[in-house]
Protein backbone atom coordinates (compact mmCIF):
# COMPACT_ATOMS: atom_id res chain seq x y z
CA UNK A 1 0.00 0.00 0.00
CA UNK A 2 0.88 3.15 -0.90
CA UNK A 3 2.38 5.60 2.46
CA UNK A 4 2.71 9.15 2.53
CA UNK A 5 3.74 11.31 5.39
CA UNK A 6 1.93 14.59 5.50
CA UNK A 7 1.91 17.55 8.18
CA UNK A 8 0.07 20.30 8.17
CA UNK A 9 0.66 23.73 10.26
CA UNK A 10 -1.55 25.97 11.39
CA UNK A 11 -4.61 24.10 13.07
CA UNK A 12 -6.80 27.17 12.62
CA UNK A 13 -9.94 26.98 10.62
CA UNK A 14 -8.47 26.26 7.72
CA UNK A 15 -5.73 23.80 9.08
CA UNK A 16 -9.46 22.06 11.17
CA UNK A 17 -10.91 21.84 7.94
CA UNK A 18 -7.82 20.52 5.71
CA UNK A 19 -7.47 17.90 8.63
CA UNK A 20 -10.66 16.23 8.24
CA UNK A 21 -10.73 16.21 4.72
CA UNK A 22 -7.19 13.94 5.04
CA UNK A 23 -7.43 10.42 2.91
CA UNK A 24 -8.19 8.20 5.91
CA UNK A 25 -5.28 5.80 4.21
CA UNK A 26 -2.94 9.06 5.17
CA UNK A 27 -4.27 9.29 8.34
CA UNK A 28 -1.92 7.40 10.57
CA UNK A 29 1.07 9.00 8.97
CA UNK A 30 -0.10 12.77 9.11
CA UNK A 31 1.41 14.99 11.64
CA UNK A 32 -0.08 18.15 13.21
CA UNK A 33 1.52 21.46 14.31
CA UNK A 34 0.48 24.72 15.93
CA UNK A 35 1.12 27.52 17.96
CA UNK A 36 -0.67 26.62 21.12
CA UNK A 37 -1.54 23.49 21.93
CA UNK A 38 -4.57 21.35 19.77
CA UNK A 39 -6.34 17.86 20.87
CA UNK A 40 -8.86 17.77 18.72
CA UNK A 41 -10.33 17.83 15.54
CA UNK A 42 -13.61 19.28 15.96
CA UNK A 43 -15.91 20.81 12.76
CA UNK A 44 -19.25 20.78 12.10
CA UNK A 45 -20.33 20.90 8.53
CA UNK A 46 -23.88 19.44 7.30
CA UNK A 47 -25.25 20.30 10.78
CA UNK A 48 -22.97 16.86 12.11
CA UNK A 49 -20.25 17.42 13.89
CA UNK A 50 -17.13 15.70 13.56
CA UNK A 51 -14.38 15.17 16.12
CA UNK A 52 -11.30 13.32 16.31
CA UNK A 53 -8.19 13.28 18.59
CA UNK A 54 -4.76 14.49 17.04
CA UNK A 55 -0.97 14.38 18.37
CA UNK A 56 -0.34 18.08 17.59
CA UNK A 57 2.99 19.31 18.38
CA UNK A 58 3.82 22.59 19.45
CA UNK A 59 7.45 22.19 19.25
CA UNK A 60 10.20 19.77 17.35
CA UNK A 61 13.58 20.20 17.92
CA UNK A 62 14.95 18.00 15.06
CA UNK A 63 13.93 17.96 11.20
CA UNK A 64 10.77 15.72 10.43
CA UNK A 65 11.12 13.60 6.84
CA UNK A 66 7.41 14.74 5.12
CA UNK A 67 6.37 13.95 2.04
CA UNK A 68 3.80 16.51 2.30
CA UNK A 69 3.59 19.79 4.21
CA UNK A 70 0.52 21.60 3.89
CA UNK A 71 0.33 25.50 5.09
CA UNK A 72 -2.87 26.60 6.59
CA UNK A 73 -1.12 29.82 8.03
CA UNK A 74 -2.39 33.91 7.66
CA UNK A 75 -0.08 35.65 5.35
CA UNK A 76 1.01 38.05 8.60
CA UNK A 77 1.76 34.78 10.42
CA UNK A 78 4.87 33.52 8.31
CA UNK A 79 7.46 35.33 9.38
CA UNK A 80 7.23 33.80 13.19
CA UNK A 81 7.24 30.30 11.66
CA UNK A 82 10.49 30.24 10.02
CA UNK A 83 11.96 27.65 12.09
CA UNK A 84 8.87 25.56 11.45
CA UNK A 85 9.72 25.83 8.10
CA UNK A 86 13.50 25.28 7.96
CA UNK A 87 12.49 21.82 10.50
CA UNK A 88 9.33 20.56 8.11
CA UNK A 89 11.13 21.20 5.14
CA UNK A 90 13.26 18.48 3.32
CA UNK A 91 14.99 18.29 0.17
CA UNK A 92 12.04 16.83 -1.67
CA UNK A 93 9.21 18.12 0.77
CA UNK A 94 6.38 19.03 -1.33
CA UNK A 95 4.64 22.12 -0.22
CA UNK A 96 1.03 23.16 -0.51
CA UNK A 97 0.51 26.76 0.48
CA UNK A 98 -3.52 27.20 1.53
CA UNK A 99 -4.15 30.98 2.04
CA UNK A 100 -5.16 34.20 0.54
CA UNK A 101 -3.14 37.02 -1.05
CA UNK A 102 -0.98 37.11 -3.51
CA UNK A 103 2.61 35.85 -4.41
CA UNK A 104 1.86 32.44 -2.09
CA UNK A 105 5.62 31.02 -2.95
CA UNK A 106 7.18 33.48 -1.42
CA UNK A 107 8.10 33.57 1.88
CA UNK A 108 8.93 29.40 0.93
CA UNK A 109 11.51 30.08 -0.81
CA UNK A 110 14.27 30.59 1.25
CA UNK A 111 13.65 26.90 2.03
CA UNK A 112 13.20 25.03 -0.82
CA UNK A 113 12.94 25.05 -4.88
CA UNK A 114 9.77 27.07 -6.84
CA UNK A 115 9.34 23.67 -8.34
CA UNK A 116 8.07 21.79 -4.65
CA UNK A 117 5.36 24.28 -3.69
CA UNK A 118 1.50 24.37 -4.85
CA UNK A 119 -0.22 27.58 -4.60
CA UNK A 120 -3.90 27.14 -3.38
CA UNK A 121 -6.88 29.71 -3.41
CA UNK A 122 -9.64 27.87 -0.75
CA UNK A 123 -13.65 28.98 -0.98
CA UNK A 124 -14.57 27.80 2.20
CA UNK A 125 -16.09 30.41 4.93
CA UNK A 126 -15.52 28.73 8.20
CA UNK A 127 -16.27 30.25 11.38
CA UNK A 128 -15.35 29.14 15.53
CA UNK A 129 -18.35 28.84 17.22
CA UNK A 130 -18.68 29.10 20.96
CA UNK A 131 -19.30 25.02 21.73
CA UNK A 132 -15.76 24.97 20.19
CA UNK A 133 -16.39 23.75 16.91
CA UNK A 134 -15.27 25.46 13.86
CA UNK A 135 -18.69 25.59 11.68
CA UNK A 136 -17.48 24.85 8.02
CA UNK A 137 -20.27 26.71 5.79
CA UNK A 138 -19.88 24.80 2.98
CA UNK A 139 -18.29 22.50 0.61
CA UNK A 140 -14.27 23.66 0.49
CA UNK A 141 -13.18 24.48 -3.78
CA UNK A 142 -9.35 24.37 -3.49
CA UNK A 143 -8.10 25.96 -6.95
CA UNK A 144 -4.07 24.81 -7.08
CA UNK A 145 -1.65 26.47 -9.54
CA UNK A 146 -0.22 23.04 -11.34
CA UNK A 147 -2.32 20.84 -13.42
CA UNK A 148 0.03 18.43 -13.70
CA UNK A 149 0.14 18.36 -10.08
CA UNK A 150 -3.83 17.35 -9.79
CA UNK A 151 -3.53 13.87 -9.29
CA UNK A 152 -1.28 13.69 -6.90
CA UNK A 153 -2.87 16.25 -4.99
CA UNK A 154 -6.02 15.43 -5.11
CA UNK A 155 -5.14 11.57 -3.72
CA UNK A 156 -4.10 13.22 -0.33
CA UNK A 157 -7.89 13.88 0.33
CA UNK A 158 -11.39 12.39 0.58
CA UNK A 159 -12.86 13.56 -2.31
CA UNK A 160 -16.11 13.27 -1.60
CA UNK A 161 -15.74 16.05 0.60
CA UNK A 162 -14.22 18.88 -1.37
CA UNK A 163 -14.20 20.17 -4.89
CA UNK A 164 -10.46 20.79 -6.20
CA UNK A 165 -9.93 22.55 -9.23
CA UNK A 166 -7.08 23.81 -11.25
CA UNK A 167 -6.18 27.19 -13.58
CA UNK A 168 -4.07 27.97 -16.02
CA UNK A 169 -4.11 31.67 -15.02
CA UNK A 170 -3.52 31.36 -11.14
CA UNK A 171 -2.11 35.25 -10.97
CA UNK A 172 -5.87 36.13 -12.65
CA UNK A 173 -7.87 34.60 -10.05
CA UNK A 174 -5.71 35.42 -7.02
CA UNK A 175 -6.36 38.90 -7.87
CA UNK A 176 -9.59 38.42 -8.51
CA UNK A 177 -10.14 37.42 -5.33
CA UNK A 178 -8.30 40.21 -3.56
CA UNK A 179 -10.19 42.76 -5.32
CA UNK A 180 -13.45 41.23 -4.71
CA UNK A 181 -12.51 40.35 -1.11
CA UNK A 182 -10.54 43.25 -0.04
CA UNK A 183 -13.08 45.90 -1.37
CA UNK A 184 -16.06 44.05 0.60
CA UNK A 185 -13.76 43.39 3.30
CA UNK A 186 -12.45 47.09 4.03
CA UNK A 187 -15.81 48.64 3.89
CA UNK A 188 -17.28 46.18 6.32
CA UNK A 189 -14.74 46.28 8.65
CA UNK A 190 -14.78 49.77 8.89
CA UNK A 191 -18.32 50.13 9.24
CA UNK A 192 -18.48 46.96 11.88
CA UNK A 193 -21.60 45.99 10.02
CA UNK A 194 -22.43 43.52 7.73
CA UNK A 195 -24.24 43.86 4.19
CA UNK A 196 -27.06 45.59 4.74
CA UNK A 197 -24.60 48.81 4.33
CA UNK A 198 -24.90 48.05 0.61
CA UNK A 199 -28.30 49.47 0.45
CA UNK A 200 -26.84 52.84 0.45
CA UNK A 201 -25.56 54.28 -2.85
CA UNK A 202 -22.91 55.89 -0.99
CA UNK A 203 -21.85 52.83 0.12
CA UNK A 204 -21.93 51.41 -3.50
CA UNK A 205 -20.32 54.10 -4.79
CA UNK A 206 -17.42 53.35 -2.64
CA UNK A 207 -17.55 49.42 -3.55
CA UNK A 208 -16.68 50.66 -7.09
CA UNK A 209 -13.99 53.25 -6.48
CA UNK A 210 -12.39 50.57 -4.39
CA UNK A 211 -12.76 47.90 -6.94
CA UNK A 212 -11.63 49.51 -9.89
CA UNK A 213 -8.49 50.84 -8.10
CA UNK A 214 -7.84 47.10 -7.07
CA UNK A 215 -8.71 45.93 -10.66
CA UNK A 216 -6.24 48.23 -12.51
CA UNK A 217 -3.18 47.20 -9.86
CA UNK A 218 -3.71 43.83 -11.04
CA UNK A 219 -4.27 44.39 -14.52
CA UNK A 220 -0.32 46.64 -14.15
CA UNK A 221 0.71 43.41 -12.27
CA UNK A 222 0.03 41.30 -15.51
CA UNK A 223 -3.85 40.38 -14.23
CA UNK A 224 -6.19 39.27 -17.07
CA UNK A 225 -9.67 41.07 -15.65
CA UNK A 226 -12.55 42.29 -18.16
CA UNK A 227 -14.32 45.11 -17.82
CA UNK A 228 -17.45 43.22 -17.39
CA UNK A 229 -15.85 41.81 -13.84
CA UNK A 230 -17.30 45.38 -12.42
CA UNK A 231 -20.53 44.44 -13.66
CA UNK A 232 -20.27 40.73 -12.25
CA UNK A 233 -19.32 41.67 -8.89
CA UNK A 234 -21.45 44.70 -8.43
CA UNK A 235 -24.46 42.40 -9.43
CA UNK A 236 -23.71 39.85 -7.00
CA UNK A 237 -22.52 42.72 -4.01
CA UNK A 238 -26.69 43.86 -4.47
CA UNK A 239 -27.91 40.29 -4.00
CA UNK A 240 -26.32 39.43 -0.81
CA UNK A 241 -28.48 38.42 2.39
CA UNK A 242 -28.44 42.05 4.69
CA UNK A 243 -26.77 39.64 7.24
CA UNK A 244 -23.60 38.45 5.24
CA UNK A 245 -20.53 39.25 6.56
CA UNK A 246 -16.83 38.68 5.51
CA UNK A 247 -13.27 37.52 7.24
CA UNK A 248 -11.93 41.00 8.21
CA UNK A 249 -15.13 42.22 9.72
CA UNK A 250 -15.25 38.67 11.74
CA UNK A 251 -11.17 39.09 12.83
CA UNK A 252 -12.05 42.87 13.96
CA UNK A 253 -15.03 41.76 15.85
CA UNK A 254 -13.09 39.27 17.28
CA UNK A 255 -10.25 41.43 18.28
CA UNK A 256 -8.05 39.59 15.89
CA UNK A 257 -5.52 40.94 13.87
CA UNK A 258 -6.70 41.71 10.05
CA UNK A 259 -5.20 40.20 7.38
CA UNK A 260 -4.55 43.97 5.69
CA UNK A 261 -1.28 43.06 3.96
CA UNK A 262 -2.82 40.31 2.24
CA UNK A 263 -5.74 41.99 0.87
CA UNK A 264 -6.09 45.84 0.70
CA UNK A 265 -2.25 46.30 1.35
CA UNK A 266 -1.11 44.26 -1.31
CA UNK A 267 -2.87 46.76 -3.82
CA UNK A 268 -1.53 49.96 -2.11
CA UNK A 269 1.94 48.35 -2.39
CA UNK A 270 1.61 47.05 -5.75
CA UNK A 271 -0.01 50.51 -6.64
CA UNK A 272 3.17 52.64 -5.76
CA UNK A 273 5.28 50.00 -7.59
CA UNK A 274 3.55 50.47 -10.91
CA UNK A 275 2.56 54.22 -10.21
CA UNK A 276 -1.13 53.44 -9.57
CA UNK A 277 -2.74 55.75 -8.09
CA UNK A 278 -5.35 54.04 -5.27
CA UNK A 279 -6.30 56.79 -3.07
CA UNK A 280 -9.45 55.54 -1.49
CA UNK A 281 -7.35 52.16 -0.74
CA UNK A 282 -3.82 54.29 0.97
CA UNK A 283 -6.88 56.12 3.04
CA UNK A 284 -8.95 52.49 3.71
CA UNK A 285 -5.61 51.11 4.64
CA UNK A 286 -4.42 54.05 6.88
CA UNK A 287 -7.43 53.34 8.92
CA UNK A 288 -7.44 49.72 9.37
CA UNK A 289 -3.56 49.83 10.49
CA UNK A 290 -4.54 52.27 13.50
CA UNK A 291 -7.32 49.51 14.40
CA UNK A 292 -5.17 46.74 13.55
CA UNK A 293 -3.21 45.30 16.28
CA UNK A 294 0.28 44.07 16.08
CA UNK A 295 0.89 40.77 14.76
CA UNK A 296 0.16 37.44 17.43
N1 LIG B 1 -11.32 31.10 7.92
C1 LIG B 1 -11.88 31.20 6.74
O1 LIG B 1 -13.10 31.19 6.60
C2 LIG B 1 -11.02 31.29 5.50
C3 LIG B 1 -11.64 31.11 4.26
C4 LIG B 1 -10.86 31.18 3.11
C5 LIG B 1 -9.50 31.43 3.21
N2 LIG B 1 -8.92 31.60 4.43
C6 LIG B 1 -7.47 31.86 4.47
O2 LIG B 1 -6.79 30.72 4.99
C7 LIG B 1 -5.61 31.15 5.68
C8 LIG B 1 -5.63 30.57 7.10
O3 LIG B 1 -6.68 31.22 7.81
P1 LIG B 1 -7.41 30.64 9.09
O4 LIG B 1 -8.74 31.30 9.14
O5 LIG B 1 -7.30 29.17 9.15
O6 LIG B 1 -6.48 31.27 10.24
P2 LIG B 1 -6.49 30.88 11.79
O7 LIG B 1 -7.79 30.32 12.20
O8 LIG B 1 -5.96 32.08 12.51
O9 LIG B 1 -5.41 29.71 11.88
C9 LIG B 1 -4.03 29.91 11.84
C10 LIG B 1 -3.41 28.84 12.73
O10 LIG B 1 -2.00 28.96 12.59
C11 LIG B 1 -1.42 28.90 13.88
N3 LIG B 1 -0.18 29.68 13.90
C12 LIG B 1 -0.04 31.03 13.80
N4 LIG B 1 1.26 31.37 13.86
C13 LIG B 1 1.94 30.22 14.01
C14 LIG B 1 3.33 29.92 14.15
N5 LIG B 1 4.26 30.87 14.15
N6 LIG B 1 3.68 28.63 14.31
C15 LIG B 1 2.75 27.65 14.32
N7 LIG B 1 1.42 27.87 14.20
C16 LIG B 1 1.03 29.14 14.04
C17 LIG B 1 -2.45 29.51 14.81
O11 LIG B 1 -2.19 29.03 16.11
P3 LIG B 1 -2.90 29.58 17.43
O12 LIG B 1 -3.84 28.49 17.78
O13 LIG B 1 -1.80 29.76 18.41
O14 LIG B 1 -3.57 30.89 17.06
C18 LIG B 1 -3.76 29.01 14.21
O15 LIG B 1 -4.13 27.77 14.73
C19 LIG B 1 -5.64 32.68 5.65
O16 LIG B 1 -4.88 33.18 4.58
C20 LIG B 1 -7.09 32.99 5.42
O17 LIG B 1 -7.32 34.23 4.81
C21 LIG B 1 -9.66 31.53 5.58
Amino acid sequence: MDTKTIGILGIGAIGSVIASLINPQYLPNTYHYNRSPRETIKIKRNNIKIEFSIRCDIYIDKKQHLDWLIICLKEYQFENAKEWLSKLIGPSTKIVVIRNGLQLKEPILEFTSENYIIECMIDCPVQPGSDGFYEQLRKPTITISKKEALKEFSDLFNKKELCIKTTSDFKTESWKKVCESSTLGAILCLTGETCWVFKDPKMQELYKSLLIEGINVAKADGANINDSFIDEMFDKLIKYPDTKGSSMLTDRRNGNPIELGAKNGVIKKKGAFYHINTPFTNLICNILSKINRSPK
